[in-house]
């Protein structure tokens, strides 16, 4: 490091601030209340892992597990790994604490960091927030469709509504083994390379998903999951679009989705963003009815999403709207003179106290910059207080939006404020 260098974020991670830092919080909160409202309750997950939990549960031939995992040894050489996505955690904590023993489906939601060694660029973090919710224990197409439908709404209560829901079905153990045997049918016929053969012996699904043109061509052919349900998962599927129709929430059916974790069965689906550019998936999710047995619980399904607080955050910017008014502030006083200041702090509290957000211009300044201070705070009104108003129990209070300017008595300041502020009488 050379002299003049300081320390940075390490690559990919981003450091929250404010004012955007509002916005950010506004997002996520904002998506937790609308899980609230479905009675999601709050989990929260160690940061680290054992690294088997992620493998087992991610799936060892996705991108997230055989490329992106943050993994370390600890001090005794066993093998933890920063957590990449949160359902497999919150399976771990389910079936360790046996909340699968009591009332059904457990409802969880959760808010936090994740990460993933991935290629940093716009929207795409090595240190990523996502809110997610779990609905476990219950296999009815309508949980399917409240947890789609708390997503939908969670985004539409921000304000944002440029984006589409797409779903589809990847079936269950009754179907899919005989369509990826269909599936690699196909796919050993075509002249893929090396690699995209293993993937193929590997994952087929995942074959669907490569972007090159050239085998996106040639699988355009290809068998979907979808035309080749079992019964019993096409039933499913069917009862979710219904509910999903009931509830209002429009969708498309895209039978080419390919998810990145490999724990989906049946209802999988994607929320997408136009205006985002390359990193378009705002959030996704899907049933995952095998994992609960795969890490050593009872074989109970489950299902949930995962929103990129993050993407979210970018996709209002996009749509040009802000989940937050942008003001940090609704009163800042500005002091003129010792009395006046002591005055000022003790009022500054009673306003806090009142749950009316206050700022003080601090520093002894001169009323000019002060009141600059004030402008810059982006509050509402300005307080402020000269010695001598002290002794007359008076007090200047300025609307900074129209810049009128009164006398007010000092005493009925939180009064007047609370009722400006809320609409509120005193
Ligand atoms: P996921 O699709 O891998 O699903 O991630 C969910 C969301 O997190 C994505 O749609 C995206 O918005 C955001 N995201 C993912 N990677 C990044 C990144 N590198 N930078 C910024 N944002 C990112 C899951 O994680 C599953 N656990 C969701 C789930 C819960 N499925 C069932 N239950």
């Amino acid at each position: 490091m050379t002299e003049t260098s300081s320390f940075r974020a390490p690559k990919g991670v981003p450091d929250y601030l404010p004012p955007t830092s509002a916005e950010f919080v506004a997002v996520r909160d904002g998506l937790i209340h609308t899980a609230r409202l479905a009675g999601y309750g709050h989990i929260e997950l160690p940061i680290f892992e054992d690294t088997a939990l992620f493998t087992r549960g991610v799936g060892e031939s996705t991108d997230v597990v055989s490329k992106e995992m943050w993994t370390f040894a600890d001090r005794n050489g066993e093998s933890f790994t920063l957590r990449p996505e949160g359902t497999a955690g919150v399976m771990r904590a389910v079936i360790q604490h046996g909340l699968d023993r009591g009332a059904l489906p457990v409802k969880l939601a959760y808010a936090g960091p994740f990460f993933r060694y991935e290629r940093p660029q716009k929207g795409r973090y090595r240190q990523l927030q996502q809110v997610g919710v779990e609905a476990i224990g219950v296999d009815d197409p309508a949980l399917d469709a409240e947890v789609i439908a708390i997503a939908d709404t969670g985004f539409r209560s921000l304000g944002l509504d440029g984006f589409r829901l797409e779903l589809t079905s990847l079936g269950d153990e009754t179907c899919r083994p005989q369509y990826r045997e269909l599936l690699q049918e196909f796919l050993f016929k075509l002249p893929l390379d090396e690699e995209t053969r293993r993937r193929a012996e590997i994952n087929p699904l995942r074959v669907l998903d490569d972007k090159r043109p050239e085998v996106k061509e040639m699988t355009a052919g290809a068998p979907l999951m979808i035309d080749h349900l079992s019964e019993s998962a096409k039933a499913h599927f069917d009862l979710v679009l219904g509910y999903l129709d009931a509830l209002g929430v429009p969708y498309v059916v895209n039978p080419r989705m390919v998810r990145g974790l490999d724990y989906y069965t049946k209802t999988t689906f994607e929320f997408v963003h136009d205006g985002l550019g390359a990193q378009s998936g705002i959030g996704g999710g899907g049933r995952y009815d095998g994992l609960m047995a795969e890490l050593g619980g009872q074989a109970l399904s489950g299902i949930g999403f995962g929103i990129g607080v993050d993407r979210t955050v970018l996709a209002l910017a996009a749509e040009g709207k802000s989940a937050t008014d942008g003001s940090r502030i609704d009163v800042f006083g500005v002091p003129l003179g010792d009395i006046a200041k002591q005055h000022l702090v003790a009022l500054a509290g009673q306003l806090r106290a009142a749950g009316i957000r206050t700022d003080l211009a601090y520093g002894g300044r001169g009323m000019k910059s002060a009141m600059k201070a004030a402008d810059k705070s982006g509050a509402r009104f300005a307080l402020v207080l000269g010695d001598r108003e002290v002794t007359d129990g008076e007090i200047g209070l300025k609307d900074l939006s129209t810049g009128e300017q009164r006398q007010i008595p000092l005493n009925e300041a939180v009064a007047q404020l609370t009722a400006a502020l809320t609409g509120k009488q005193p």
